[in-house]
């Protein structure tokens, strides 16, 4: 089977695209940097050459496929608007033909906060502008008769290096742990390996049209994350709480969600699938010392 992947040299992407090559798959991988195509060839990816933003100039070259992933994402405020030009051209390539299996990526900061409810497929996304332009490619490829969409909905994902999002850079940096607005927020979290079987699971056997939420710990609070890292790394525990507003100035709109606190089931997918994370919590992520 050819599995045309998006991103697949992103923190999401490249474990998909390993995960894929390693049971079978035939990969090809779009890449827009002489970095992305080395990491991709080394990978033993199929490299196609290209950008988001000009999809019209290689989507010829993929040919034949069987599914396309998408991951590719530049987090910048123009991500609506590649977003949408690259589903378009790709639903016009499309036209006559069977429809395709396309696989897209949401996550969880599309539900808000939600407190102490498990946030669970199908049941409606927040209404923050941060991600009205991700509710409006889902329609989109919803409502092509080109593609059988299936979403995935990935929690927060822990790198392979033990990082979780700068906190052991702060540790190494020896200076205090940053959390985010609240350090009694919750986060969702997903290992990256894990991940990248649950991509491949729906790649398999998921059905268009369907969503599956990906979270191995479906909510942990800050401080307690940022202490047992700080524990794992002999580090003393010393906290600083950043006020969300101010990541947001810096990093930019996306970065609302490291404000949110939340919570996501993603039994679902372990029901129906047969999804079975290995890090299902922070201990059983620590025990096994990715570094
Ligand atoms: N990481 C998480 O915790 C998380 C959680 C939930 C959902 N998600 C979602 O998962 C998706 C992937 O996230 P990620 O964390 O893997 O992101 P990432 O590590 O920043 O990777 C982004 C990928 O997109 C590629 N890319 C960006 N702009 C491109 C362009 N104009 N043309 C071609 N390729 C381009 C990058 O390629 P280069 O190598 O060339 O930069 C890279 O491969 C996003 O939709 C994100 O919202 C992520």
């Amino acid at each position: 089977m050819k599995v045309f992947v998006t991103g697949g040299t992103g923190s999401i992407g490249l474990p998909v695209v390993q995960n894929l090559l390693s049971h079978g798959y035939e990969v090809l991988a779009l890449a827009r940097s002489e970095r992305s195509v080395r990491l991709l060839k080394k990978a033993g990816a199929v490299v196609i050459d290209g950008d988001l933003r000009r999809p019209k100039d290689w989507l010829a070259q993929i040919g034949e496929i069987d599914v396309i992933v998408h991951l590719g994402l530049e987090f910048s405020p123009e991500d609506g608007e590649i977003d949408k030009g690259f589903l378009s051209a790709l639903i016009e390539s499309r036209s006559g033909q069977k429809p395709l299996r396309f696989i897209m990526t949401g996550g969880c900061w599309i539900y808000g906060n939600t407190g102490d409810h498990k946030a669970q497929e199908g049941e409606g996304f927040d209404e923050s502008e941060a991600w009205d332009w991700w509710a409006q490619s889902l329609e989109l490829a919803n409502s092509a008769l080109e593609l059988e969409t299936i979403v995935i909905h990935p929690a927060m994902v822990w790198s392979k290096d033990g990082n979780c999002f700068g906190m052991l850079d702060d540790i190494r940096s020896g200076g205090p742990v940053r959390v985010h607005e609240n350090a009694d927020h919750r986060w969702t979290l997903v290992n990256d390996e894990d991940l990248s079987d649950l991509y491949r699971l729906v790649l398999e056997q998921g059905q268009p049209g369907e969503e599956y939420n990906a979270a191995g710990e479906e909510g942990v609070c800050l401080g307690d994350l940022a202490r047992e890292l700080c524990k794992n790394h002999n580090h003393h525990s010393w906290l600083d709480v950043v006020a969300i507003a101010d990541t947001v100035r810096e990093q930019g709109e996306w970065a609302e969600g490291f404000g949110l606190d939340q919570q996501m089931s993603s039994e679902k997918a372990r029901r129906e699938l047969g999804w079975k994370p290995k890090y299902c919590d922070i201990s059983s992520f620590f025990s096994s010392r990715h570094e």
